[in-house]
């Protein structure tokens, strides 16, 4: 873990270029996406006449900087009446964190006398040796962060954690998608950092059987990154989110020169060009589920 956070400047900075890659229409559409799949999760969760308790307890793991959380809070809002919500947010990134409670500092108008925040600055791991004792959470949330960790581990710590009648939500990537692909690619020739493994609906499905958990998998998605500038030696921008495709730290000055050109030879097949001549890729998610 220390190595994570060794390099949590630069992973942080990887991640900005990939977020400046994309549009921001295609960044409210990722939010719709998550708004939508976060709605279909709490509506199956009171279908069966099952009220919501009067405290909603949700588990945000790898939160970042909380944009998508506060939107998820806002439809955990509005699907549970009178209901007041308990977050518990864990995200190990100082900056992130900060960002994220700077956001909640003013409260946002909606959340406003309905929520509390609890924070923890911390790996799930860590969360979950810490805090020996059981508290059960209504709603545990997974958005683009089970790749960094033990996937069946941390889920079956939460499942513990999970009150009967809850739900597990997770984004992740699709088998046949660009990010597993790269990563079959890649596999054994360069160290991918901080990422454990690029989790499917396929890992997340046999592991479901093993632990005999009801899983569901609802939509995918798939947003347009601008990835012009990783043909462009000279751009550093381009170098970070090169980093961030392969997660790798510095690929352009530590991987080797066959296997640098394999990668990108993939980009330009991935790729396609649009009217301005832009470089772009349509990498997938996939939302799934597991209930209680
Ligand atoms: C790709 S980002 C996703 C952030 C946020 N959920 C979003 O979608 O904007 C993954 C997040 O997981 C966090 N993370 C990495 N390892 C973690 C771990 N072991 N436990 C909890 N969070 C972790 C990172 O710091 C990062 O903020």
């Amino acid at each position: 873990m220390a190595a994570i956070l060794a390099k949590e400047g630069h992973y942080l900075a990887t991640m900005e270029a990939f977020q400046s890659s994309i549009s921001l229409k295609a960044v409210e559409k990722m939010f719709d996406y998550v708004d939508e799949m976060a709605a279909h999760v709490m509506t199956n969760m009171f279908k069966s006449g099952r009220n919501a308790p009067p405290l909603f307890r949700v588990l945000g793991v790898g939160s970042g900087d909380g944009r998508i959380d506060l939107r998820i809070l806002d439809v955990v809002l509005s699907a549970i009446g009178c209901s007041k919500i308990h977050a518990t947010i864990i995200e190990p990134d100082v900056e992130l964190m900060a960002r994220f409670r700077s956001r909640v500092s003013p409260f946002p108008k909606t959340l406003e006398g309905k929520a509390t925040f609890e924070w923890h600055e911390m790996i799930l791991e860590k969360f979950m040796e810490s805090s020996p004792q059981v508290q059960h959470f209504d709603l545990i949330h997974f958005v683009a962060s089970l790749y960094y960790m033990d996937a069946e581990q941390a889920l079956r710590n939460c499942y513990a954690r999970l009150a009967s009648g809850g739900a597990i939500f997770c984004t992740l990537v699709p088998e046949e998608s660009f990010f597993p692909k790269l990563a079959r690619k890649l596999k054994g020739k360069i160290n991918l950092g901080s990422t454990n493994k690029f989790y499917t609906e396929v890992d997340l499905e046999s592991i479901s059987k093993r632990n005999n958990w009801n899983y569901k998998e609802l939509k995918k998605c798939s947003t347009d990154v601008d990835i012009t500038s990783c043909f462009d030696h000279s751009s550093t921008a381009g170098g970070l989110l090169l980093d961030f495709l392969t997660h790798c730290q510095d690929f352009r000055g530590t991987v080797d020169k066959m296997l640098c050109k394999e990668v990108m030879n993939f980009l330009e097949e991935q790729s396609f060009t649009d009217d301005s001549g832009r470089k772009l890729i349509k990498p997938e998610r996939i939302a799934v589920v597991i209930y209680k």
